[in-house]
């Protein structure tokens, strides 16, 4: 890995940490109505825009995208979005100086399978940059929030969706949504590592070469694919085998290697799903290293059960229980001073 894109990654996680005191100084200013706090006229919501930001995803032709072709339409409220919501500015968050500063948001989002409801209208804001960790008790509906924000939910036939995922401000539920886009735009690491039966090499090229207009060869795609492999921290244990098949690779490093596959497709956000929790103490800092890294260039959404593990790498943290959202805001604030009861007994039960 190079030096200089590590000191800068990691300056950019001291600019975010002090950004992040910056919002708590001036929370508490706001809180003791002081009137030199400085983010207080950045804090108002801007007038609503004229007309709503063009859709990024929705203005590219639709591609085929593996099984999504066979995916039932959600039902009508998802699949139209209501324009009057998408042009009104985001609500305030009061962790996010700036709404433009959400990467993600859910709103009013409805997940159920066969009739039964799993979440109950969630809004989650996800800020730009850093890592926001999802907790909450087995079966509330984490993995649903996540899979459902890159629209994998829907691969269920019996889901019913609505509401709606802004991503960029854009609702991804919105017709027309190209989700091979959205999918390479918002990646996805799953719990049990899973590259694809080739080689190293082969399975990180995989999306460099879906995304060439012609096939390029093992040469011109070499730096990229060493590139990727040193930012998932893989390079130096690979780079002598590049085509030894990987799943011959130990179960940290098929994750590291999943992360680098996830990587090639340069995405915006990256949601991973309890990755570490097949994986032993040593994979895990790993894991949890390369994440806090990763996390100075783009977005991370993680869920995981080990709060420890959320304390160490979070920026933010969100709290669902049961299908709702109880609480969400900094890490810090949430694991050390939660505002809910019910998010306060959670963490002392986990802690305990
Ligand atoms: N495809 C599906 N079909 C039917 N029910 C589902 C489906 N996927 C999830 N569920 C149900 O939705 C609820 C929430 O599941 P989900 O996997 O989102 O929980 P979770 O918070 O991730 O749990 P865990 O921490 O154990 O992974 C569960 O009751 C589960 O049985
Ligand atoms: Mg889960």
């Amino acid at each position: 890995m190079d030096p200089n894109d590590d000191q800068q990654r990691l300056d950019e996680r001291a600019k975010r940490q002090e950004w992040r005191h910056a919002l708590d100084r001036s929370a508490d200013l706001r809180a003791a109505g002081d009137p030199t706090d400085p983010t207080a006229v950045a804090a108002t919501p801007p007038p609503p825009p004229a007309a709503p930001a063009p859709d990024p995803l929705a203005a590219v032709e639709p591609a085929p995208f593996g099984a999504a072709a066979a995916v039932p339409a959600p039902p009508a409220s998802a699949a139209e979005p209501d324009p009057v919501a998408l042009a009104q500015p985001l609500a305030q968050p009061a962790h996010v100086a700036d709404p433009a500063d959400l990467v993600l948001a859910a709103r009013g989002l409805r997940v159920a399978f066969s009739g039964n409801e799993i979440l109950h209208g969630v809004d989650l804001d996800a800020p730009r940059g850093g890592v926001l960790a999802l907790v909450g008790p087995s079966g509330c509906g984490k993995t649903t929030l996540l899979r459902s924000i890159n629209r994998l939910t829907e691969l269920a036939p019996t889901a019913t969706i609505g509401g709606q995922i802004l991503f960029d401000g854009a609702d991804v539920y919105a017709g027309g949504t190209d989700l091979n886009l959205l999918r390479r735009r918002v990646g996805m690491v799953f719990q049990q590592p899973n590259p694809f039966p080739m080689t190293i090499f082969d399975n990180v090229a995989f999306a460099i070469r879906e995304q060439a207009k012609r096939r390029p060869s093992r040469g011109e795609l070499m730096p990229q694919v060493a590139d990727v492999l040193q930012r998932a921290g893989l390079w130096d244990e690979v780079k002598d085998n590049l085509d030894r098949n990987a799943l011959s690779l130990s179960g940290g490093q098929q994750q590291r290697l999943c992360i680098a596959r996830t990587l090639a497709a340069n995405p915006e956000v990256i949601l991973m799903d309890e990755p570490c929790s097949a994986l032993d103490p040593r994979s895990t800092a790993r894991i949890e290293e390369l994440i806090v890294q990763l996390a100075g260039s783009l977005t991370i959404v993680i869920v995981t059960h080990n709060l420890a593990q959320a304390k160490r790498i979070a920026d933010y943290a969100a709290y669902l229980l049961n299908g709702d959202l109880i609480e969400q805001g900094i890490a810090q604030q949430v694991f050390e001073d939660p505002a809910n009861q019910s998010t306060r007994d959670f963490v002392a039960g986990m802690f305990g």
